[in-house]
């Protein structure tokens, strides 16, 4: 493992190596969010076209990309076009349909694969697809009728999450139950669909670790990073963890066990609790990730640079951590305060990252900013000035 933290693992090469797509070549994107549009400035930057598959009329991608394909997921005329275009394709949105990818699939080399995407779109498969890999994560029972609860609360410890199986992300469709009763009524809020209900985990604090796999099979990690949300929404990160030795060394050795049983290609994000020494996996993003943005200013390569190199079957990069960063987003909350004011934001101290959205809402993320430098207090004290704003 490199002194920052990341590290390079060969422990595994039954990925197929590929013929490498070079500049010139023409790279697909499902989604047209920021992640989208952070791998086409990494994309295009290094030569390739990029084409953006999505239904919105315009978004963050689209306005980067070299060409916008507005149709549905599911679309097969936009799907065939998107085929036709492209000399391999990825996803930046999670809840594509696996059946799009694998349509794909059959004319074009795609990453990561339809069937990791599927496992990851769906709590009960990733966190059932932990447990038969003999990877660490709290105790948790599916729930398909409100009947299944009774049973289910029973095997709890007396505090639990209910979250929908599918479809949750910054903390939407999950409530925090402290009897069978309330996860009953949490259920039935959100219409009876399939939901599992975990152990809620009184952890110190939570950390991710963002990788890339490529098609010789190697694993290269960034960093640790550290996590804080607010409402449920990411709200900074911290960069590098600050874990002892033995945490991160043991966050990085099942965030490339899992990647590898995976048989993973691209980059993939993996959240964990962390209480004492132990890890216990929370949940994984097949794609980029919103604490592994720092990685645009700190490090060697980015997450999305990774994701280009990975996606044209060229090696993953080596990761060096430059300096510590934090990184805080920023939501449509902060833009919409009266007393917010740009010149607030001193860009010669940090890194702004904006992400083209027209309209700030509560809770909706406008863009991120990387504070970069060696005293980590120093840099959380430039966050908390501009959160005072
Ligand atoms: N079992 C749990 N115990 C304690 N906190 C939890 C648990 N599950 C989720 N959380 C909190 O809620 C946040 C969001 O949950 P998560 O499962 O990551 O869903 P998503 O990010 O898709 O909304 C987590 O980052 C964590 O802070
Ligand atoms: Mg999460």
């Amino acid at each position: 493992m490199g002194s920052d933290g990341s590290a390079t693992s060969d422990v595994n090469t039954k990925a197929v190596a590929r013929t490498p797509l070079h500049p010139g070549a023409t790279l697909g994107v499902l989604g047209g969010g920021q992640l989208g549009r952070m791998f086409a400035h990494a994309a295009t930057q290094m030569g390739y076209r990029v084409v953006v598959l999505d239904p919105a009329e315009s978004g963050p991608a689209a306005e980067v990309a070299s060409e916008h394909l507005c149709y549905g997921y599911d679309d097969a005329e936009g799907l065939k076009r998107l085929a036709s275009m492209c000399d391999a394709v990825t996803t930046e949105f999670e809840n594509v349909p696996a059946d799009s990818l694998r349509f794909l699939q059959q004319h074009v080399p795609v990453s990561p694969t339809p069937e990791a995407v599927e496992i990851a779109q769906n709590r009960i498969r990733e966190k059932t697809f932990f447990v038969n890999n003999q990877l660490p994560t709290n105790h948790f029972e599916r729930i398909v009728d409100i009947a299944d609860i009774e049973n289910a609360w029973a095997s709890m410890s007396g505090k639990a999450v209910i979250k929908t199986t599918q479809l949750g992300y910054d903390g939407k469709g999950q409530r925090v139950c402290s009897s069978a009763d309330e996860a009953r009524q949490a259920f039935e809020s959100f219409g009876n669909v399939e939901c599992v209900l975990e152990d809620f985990v009184a952890f110190d604090l939570e950390v991710s670790v963002v990788l890339a796999r490529d098609s010789n099979g190697t694993v290269q990690t960034f960093p640790v990073v550290e996590n804080s949300h607010q409402n449920g929404i990411l709200d900074t990160c911290v960069v590098p963890a600050r874990v002892s030795d033995v945490v991160s060394g043991k966050a990085l050795a099942i965030a490339c066990e899992l990647a590898t049983a995976l048989d993973y290609v691209g980059v993939l994000a993996i959240e964990m609790f962390v209480a004492g020494d132990n890890i216990l996996l929370n949940e994984i993003a097949p794609r980029p990730h919103n604490s592994g943005h720092y990685t645009l200013d700190a490090t060697s390569y980015s997450q999305f640079d990774q994701q280009v190199l990975t996606l044209c079957g060229l090696p993953a990069a080596t990761v060096e951590l430059y300096q510590p960063a934090v990184m805080l987003n920023i939501l449509g909350d902060l833009l919409l305060k009266e007393s917010f004011d740009w010149s607030s934001i001193d860009s010669s101290q940090c890194h702004l990252h904006m992400y083209g959205k027209a309209e700030a809402r509560v809770g909706r993320k406008m863009g991120h900013i990387n504070f970069v430098g060696e005293d980590v207090d120093q840099l959380l004290e430039g966050v908390a000035t501009l959160q005072m704003t």
